[in-house]
């Protein structure tokens, strides 16, 4: 057990990944503080699941910021707080660079003038663009092809500046399709609105949603549909986790893909939903959507060599049948 009274503060900690990454912190016996503005989060989960302090309030308020870390000894920053719809990033993309770049610059100057200098960062396979090759390396150009995408690489470029400039050491986490909930069901994916492929299939087999759309069957897959690495948010909290512990000891910046190493199709992924629900699940195919690459997979070896991440939840079907405990347990 490490460090019991390392207090973490956990920005976006209402969230779907950032929750998950609390449970793990406080299972490895850190005191953790959540920063949550509640746009997307929920207050429920971390008074009552999680069970932590939980402030509410926006990274972009400085005095706020500014307190916290003058009254609280905070040793670390995990910082998932951000705006994460691709599509809504293309149409407004303002909102973003405000969120995630503006919001992000103004929690990190807190930090310099508070001296903390250790910050554990939510980046995203969404910075490469449109793969050169796969699986995709850490040192695979990085040219997003949305503002989102652009954001998370801008605040990636401004960690690597302050890093030489004040001494911030940072662990960058590139993950790829975040998936799954925690397997004994106390937390899961909760968006508002939904865009994500696994919680949308399970929406339509709970009857909350008629159908499910596939955009595009004729890519040059083994299926035509478009191939993804998803990633069990249980393994990527516990990758935060040893992020975090480098960092602690000492560690310079780094920069890992968090995946799962594999791929599976949207037509996989809607099968194996119908296995694992025994439902129906209404499909209905549409034509390509613009900047979807047919594939993306991840090489998270870095990770598990570097660090000795060991994800725990490779199969598809454990993916999903956590998701649908989750699901069924919030509909019921
Ligand atoms: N979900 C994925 O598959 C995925 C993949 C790659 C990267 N990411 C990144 O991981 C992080 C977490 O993603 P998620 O899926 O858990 O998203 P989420 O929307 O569930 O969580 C983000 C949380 O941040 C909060 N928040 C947003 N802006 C804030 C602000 N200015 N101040 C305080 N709180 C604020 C929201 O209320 C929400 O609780 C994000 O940075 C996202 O870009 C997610």
């Amino acid at each position: 057990m490490s460090s019991a009274k390392t207090t973490i503060l956990v920005t976006g900690g209402a969230g779907y990944i950032g929750s998950h990454t609390v449970l793990a912190l406080k299972q490895a016996g850190y005191e953790v503080i959540v920063l949550d503005n509640l746009v997307y989060g929920h207050q429920d989960l971390v008074e009552q699941v999680l069970q932590v302090e939980l402030i509410v309030g926006d990274i972009s308020d400085r005095s706020l910021l500014d307190n916290l870390f003058q009254t609280r000894n905070i040793a670390a920053v995990m910082h998932f707080s951000a705006y994460a719809y691709v599509g809504e990033s293309v149409k407004e993309p303002a909102k973003y660079y405000r969120n995630n770049v503006v919001a992000t610059l103004n929690l990190l100057e807190a930090m310099q003038a508070a001296g903390i200098n250790k910050f554990v960062f939510s980046s995203t396979c969404a910075t490469y663009g449109i793969p050169e090759m796969v699986p995709i390396p850490e040192n695979h150009p990085q040219n997003p092809i949305n503002p989102y995408g652009a954001t998370k690489l801008m605040v990636e470029r401004i960690l690597s500046d302050f890093d030489v400039a004040y001494g911030l050491k940072s662990v960058r986490f590139r993950y790829f399709n975040a998936a799954g909930a925690d397997p004994q069901g106390r937390l899961g994916e909760h968006h508002n609105p939904e865009t994500h492929l696994i919680p949308l299939v399970l929406l339509t087999a709970l009857g909350q949603r008629e159908s499910i759309s596939i955009f595009g069957t004729d890519y040059d897959t083994h299926d035509g549909t478009c191939i993804r690495d998803y990633i069990h948010v249980t393994d990527l909290a516990d990758a935060h986790v040893l992020g975090l512990e480098y960092l602690l000891k000492g560690g310079n910046s780094e920069v890992f893909n968090l995946g799962n190493g594999q791929g599976f199709s949207v037509k996989e992924v809607i099968e194996t939903a119908k296995q694992v629900t025994g439902r129906q699940i209404k499909v209905i195919e549409c034509d390509r959507r613009p900047g979807d690459p047919p594939i993306l997979i991840g090489s998270a070896k870095k990770a598990t060599q570097f660090l000795g991440w060991q994800p725990q939840y490779y199969s598809l079907q454990d993916i999903i049948k956590h998701a649908w405990q989750w699901h069924q347990k919030r509909h019921q």
